[in-house]
């Protein structure tokens, strides 16, 4: 049987929204639903001890095809590559926008029992108490502010992420807010738009006690413009998860969050909610109006 998201994301979309999700949503159910296990080496929260190689996958660049003002490394969910998401943002009116979509490693994924998966990090349970892969967030935000690194000084930066790719975007905010990484690596990079779809704040619970007291951390995380948007009928990362974490996030002084939910929207997006997305971008980065 087919479960029902995929049914309606079949009969939704263009063939480039539906590669986005289909694989990675396709993996879950199936290991969920056959309960499938693999051996392979352990790399759960308790692999802190042991030093993890991180071999990120291929880049793929969108260059802009007007003024070059601002750029974003956009991440994929689990299972997914760069190529199918920068295939989507090609095809969006932000001709000012230069687009990084890297490709994550491949590593056993503990949900899979082991099996592996290109992913930003670990992914132990679907639930939210479940403990962070913090050393799989680091390297991922690592390599996603390197990539933003070497852009010209002035140009404006943001990250954005679907799902996973959302998670690891979210999680860059609060390394960019706090100055450094969760291993206390100093952040290099200035951000000024985050944008998470479908996703979820890591290490929430722990936000709060970080900035207070940091008075630079409580003024980054003040001024920089968050974009967070959900399905109300996300059946992969359920909707409470994108409400709570927009929340959690607000409720810590990140002031400037905008939280948009759709209706009947299922682990996927679709063009309504890339058009707020652009409208975001456009508004938050400054960016000349094409009309
Ligand atoms: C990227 O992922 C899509 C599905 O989202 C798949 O169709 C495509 O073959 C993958 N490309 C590469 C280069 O792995
Ligand atoms: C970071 O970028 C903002 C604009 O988005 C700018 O106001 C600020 O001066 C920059 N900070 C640094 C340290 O470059
Ligand atoms: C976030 O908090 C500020 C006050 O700190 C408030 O004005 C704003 O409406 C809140 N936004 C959301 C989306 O909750």
């Amino acid at each position: 049987m087919v479960p029902k998201s995929l049914r309606t994301l079949g009969g939704h979309q263009g063939s480039v929204l539906v590669s986005i999700t289909a694989v990675g949503i396709s993996l879950v159910l199936y290991f969920l639903r056959h309960n499938m296990s693999f051996t392979g080496p352990s790399v759960g929260s308790g692999g802190r001890t042991v030093r993890r190689a991180f071999e990120f996958g291929r880049t793929y660049v969108v260059r802009p095809k007007g003024r070059h003002q601002a750029t974003v490394v956009w991440l994929h969910g689990l299972g997914d590559n760069g190529s199918s998401w920068s295939q989507l943002l090609e095809t969006l009116p932000l001709p000012n926008i230069k687009w990084i979509c890297p490709t994550a490693p491949t590593q056993p994924i503990s949900v899979f029992g082991g099996f592996p998966s290109t992913a930003w990090f670990d992914v132990g349970d679907l639930s939210e108490d479940a403990p962070d892969d913090l050393d799989g967030l680091d390297a991922s935000a690592a390599h996603v502010a390197n990539l933003l690194s070497t852009e010209p000084a002035d140009i404006k930066l943001g990250v954005g992420g679907f799902s996973m790719g959302a998670a690891t975007a979210l999680y860059s905010a609060t390394c960019f807010t706090m100055g450094k990484y969760g291993n206390n690596n100093p952040y290099p990079a200035n951000l000024s738009a985050v944008v998470g779809l479908s996703g979820w704040l890591p290490c929430s619970k722990t936000l709060r006690n970080k900035l207070e007291g940091v008075d630079e951390a409580r003024r980054r995380a003040a001024s920089l413009p968050i974009l967070l948007c959900h399905g109300k009928g996300d059946d992969v990362v359920p909707y409470k998860f994108g409400e709570k974490s927009s929340r959690a996030l607000n409720s810590t002084g990140f002031q400037d969050m905008s939280f948009k939910s759709y209706d009947g929207l299922g682990h996927f997006t679709i063009p309504q909610e890339m058009d707020e997305v652009c409208a975001w971008l456009t508004s938050k980065l400054g960016l000349d109006r094409s009309s």
